[in-house]
């Protein structure tokens, strides 16, 4: 959906979308596409290019803000058995768009320990479906998505350097949906007053994002004993070119590639980095022995930045 046909469902144009935002367009899913089947796609694509089978999964893990059902089951179960992985153990992980960097972090544990040898971490969305298409101050911002990533134990030194996670439930009304959980049940009036659609403070997110975003991409990197002229690569959530320019001048970045394709697709929420990351493993800029930074913000508030070593 390119911002022209939202101009002529909103009040805006597409010169004040891309001056604020950098999108020029998003997808949308299809009426008959949800989370798990976007999810079962981008597991299988993952799944081939790794020559791995299903049944050979030991864990799949789904970052999504925007599960097939509100409360149960998990779209992981559903992707499980979508794919035919009867071995796999099955999780929905929610921090919104800071969803798959946690999932990333949580699943390596599990490869770290020995645990498990073949777990599924995929970012899934489709955040239209909560979108207010009357309310111009966030129907404009956000697409539909999904990417994965298969983690395996390697003996090659690299993989995850450092994460860093983190949370300030301060902010949670910055960006939220009112309605349809414990605190506000779903009934004819939440409908009524579209409680069910995400409100946004957009400056408070904004500020926010700005701060976290350089500053969990310096601590992460420190961790990992490195610095900003280690990084090649930075992947930083898709949420808006303002807020990645803001945080590359932070970092003072020359040597680094940013990437960004929020231009082509909005923001995917917790699909923004594993898409972002497969378009940058296509284009040849993420190569094996690359230092890859990959970091998130969003709702809850929350953030997370990992340091990788890709192998390829
Ligand atoms: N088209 C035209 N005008 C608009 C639109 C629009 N789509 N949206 C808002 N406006 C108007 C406002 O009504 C306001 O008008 P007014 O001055 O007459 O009151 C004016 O534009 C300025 O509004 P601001 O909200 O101050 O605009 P700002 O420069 O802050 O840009 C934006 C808004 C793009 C939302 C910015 O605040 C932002 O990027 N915030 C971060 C949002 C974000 O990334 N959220 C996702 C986080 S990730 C996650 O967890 C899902």
């Amino acid at each position: 959906m390119p911002n022209s046909e939202l101009a002529e469902m909103v009040d805006t144009s597409d010169e004040w979308i891309r001056a604020r935002t950098g999108i020029g367009e998003r997808r949308i899913a299809a009426p008959e596409e949800t989370t798990c089947s976007l999810a079962v796609n981008a597991a299988r694509a993952a799944l081939d290019k790794a020559h791995v089978a299903p049944e050979d999964l030991d864990l799949v893990i789904v970052a999504t803000c925007t599960p097939d059902y509100a409360n149960m089951p998990a779209t992981a179960s559903l992707v499980q058995h979508a794919l035919g992985a009867p071995r796999a153990a099955a999780v929905d992980l929610n921090a919104v768009c800071s969803g798959f960097i946690y999932a990333l972090a949580t699943g390596s544990q599990f490869i770290n320990t020995g645990a498990y040898r073949n777990v599924l971490v995929i970012g899934a969305e489709v955040f239209t479906r909560i979108l207010d298409w009357r309310d111009r101050s966030t129907c404009v911002l956000f697409g539909d998505g999904a990417g994965a990533v298969l983690l395996q134990p390697t003996d090659t030194p690299g993989g995850l350097l450092s994460f860093v996670l983190g949370s300030d439930g301060a902010g949670a009304c910055s960006l939220y949906v009112p309605a349809g959980g414990s605190r506000q049940p779903a009934s004819a009036d939440t409908v009524a007053e579209r409680g069910h659609y995400v409100k946004m403070q957009g400056r408070d997110v904004f500020r926010f994002a700005t701060r976290v975003l350089p500053d969990s991409v310096l601590r992460a990197l420190e961790a990992a004993q490195l610095t900003t002229d280690d990084m090649d690569v930075l992947i930083p959530h898709q949420a808006n070119t303002r807020i990645i320019d803001h945080a590359v001048r932070r970092l003072k970045v020359d040597g680094t590639s940013v990437f960004s394709n929020v231009e082509r697709y909005g923001n995917t929420s917790a699909a923004s980095i594993p898409v972002a990351l497969c378009e940058a493993v296509d284009e040849g800029l993420v190569q094996a022995g690359s230092t890859v930074v990959m970091s998130g913000f969003g709702a809850g508030l929350s953030w997370g930045t990992v340091v990788w070593k890709w192998h390829g």
